[in-house]
């Protein structure tokens, strides 16, 4: 395959590069040195004219695609009739919550329309608390919920709490179901879901007592994308319910059809108490909703939840505008179908590259974890990184997540087809093979 190699950064980008490196912070600066300029469905372009196939999605949030024209439509016409009245209740407010709570697993039959996914956790984690009387909070080994205090304080990787002084009390973390790399060294599914058996030990040895709710990612994203063996959320279910704990599953990434199913949980029907939705909802117009059971809304008093810009009608008109692209081009479909396409043509590279420990994830949420050798599964993060960097060159925008920092992102917007997977698999190979 012949392919032209991008000037990573190109003269442009460099320009803009260094004034970001003056004026914002270093913390921001963690990614491919290009600098977008627009993107288009799966192809993002970056201001020197360089053109990418978008593997990040933006952190999985263009799940319609870049600037899909009926989403682009949908915020031109609104954003010329109101764009935000606080909590006053909206005709786009409300017909999204009705639309959400048609969508959702019975159970869940009210929505809290917020903006960013880390104000959906913290939502749920209050009213957990409240709703329960009760204030620890199990958490997850690698569990990401978001950066303020209180989903912070259930992050399972120190790399989101370092240095930031006590936590919010009352996070108790176990390990998650992370197959590849089992902190109990057993095998699935002859461990029976051990882990699951455990967390009665994990309590035992760190709660007060006090445990009300138990939070959880379907799978985790910012850990690597790790997903738990078939049936672990089930009986994670089973196991809270049995101890009469909240279930909070956080699906501000997995969610809006990411995984093939509009939201993760759909796929071994479990019914959370709680449901927190963000990312893909407005596919780049800041949005997220937390849903829950009225019951445990009801501990919520009027004047006791706002959020200044939380559900305006323009995030609103954007996200009912993305419900109606994801079901008109059943994207959660072609998510399924691309995905299994995908993850395949990337288990054939694992079968071929000794870095390539593990291939994994459901739908369009699959990553690559890059390894010293298959045998050690040593994390290879330089390697990561330069894999990431020629895969640029050749015009496939990805990018690194992961515990250790050695998961590549393979998240692409939900519209892909096959011949852009195609594409996609032929540069990593060729980036594969020169490394
Ligand atoms: C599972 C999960 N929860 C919460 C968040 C936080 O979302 P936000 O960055 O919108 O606050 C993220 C972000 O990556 C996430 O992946």
């Amino acid at each position: 395959m012949n392919l032209m190699k991008h000037q990573i950064p190109g003269p442009k980008s460099a320009e803009i590069l260094a004034n970001s490196a003056r004026f914002e912070p270093p913390c921001m600066a963690d990614q491919v040195p290009a600098v977008w300029d627009h993107a288009e469905d799966v192809w993002i372009y970056d201001v020197d004219g360089n053109k990418y196939l978008d593997f990040t999605s933006g952190v999985l949030v263009a799940n319609v695609g870049h600037s899909h024209p009926d989403h682009v439509a949908a915020i031109r016409q609104q954003a010329g009739r109101l764009m935000n009245c606080y909590s006053f209740p909206t005709p786009e407010r409300v017909r999204l919550s009705e639309r959400l709570v048609g969508m959702l697993p019975e159970n869940l039959d009210r929505v809290f329309m917020l903006t960013t996914g880390a104000e959906a956790t913290e939502a749920a984690i209050r009213i957990a608390k409240r709703f329960s009387g009760k204030h620890e909070v199990l958490a997850f080994y690698g569990a990401f919920h978001g950066r303020t205090y209180g989903p912070m304080s259930v992050a399972g990787s120190a790399n989101t709490r370092r240095k930031f002084g006590p936590s919010v009390p009352g996070g108790i973390l176990a390990p998650y179901g992370y197959c590849y790399r089992c902190v109990y060294d057993k095998k699935f599914p002859e461990c029976e879901f051990h882990c699951i058996k455990a967390l009665d030990r994990v309590v035992e040895a760190a709660s007060s007592g006090d445990l009300g709710t138990v939070i959880t990612e379907p799978y985790q994203g910012g850990a690597g994308f790790i997903n738990p063996p078939p049936g672990w959320l089930k009986e994670l279910e089973r196991w809270a319910k049995e101890r009469g704990l909240l279930l909070i599953v956080d699906e501000v990434q997995s969610g809006f059809g990411r995984t093939g199913k509009f939201l993760a949980i759909e796929w071994e029907e479990v019914m959370p108490q709680m449901v927190c939705i963000g990312k893909g909802i407005g596919s780049g117009m800041p949005a997220s909703a937390l849903a829950g059971e009225s019951r445990i809304f009801d501990c919520m008093k009027p004047g006791e939840m706002s959020s200044t810009t939380g559900g305006n009608p323009l995030a609103s008109a954007a996200a009912l505008a993305v419900i109606d692209i994801m079901e008109k081009e059943h994207l959660p479909e072609n998510a399924r179908v691309m995905g299994a396409y995908l993850l395949q043509r990337l288990g054939e590279l694992k079968d071929r590259y000794e870095c390539i420990g593990d291939a994994r994830g459901m739908g369009l949420a699959l990553g690559l974890e890059i390894v010293e050798s298959k045998q050690t599964k040593k994390p290879a993060v330089a390697m990561t990184q330069k894999i990431i960097l020629g895969a640029a060159q050749y015009g496939l925008m990805m990018g690194k997540v992961g515990f250790y920092g050695n998961v590549i992102r393979v998240a692409p917007p939900l519209t892909i087809k096959q011949p852009e997977c195609d594409h996609a698999i032929a540069i990593l190979d060729k980036v594969l093979s020169e490394i």
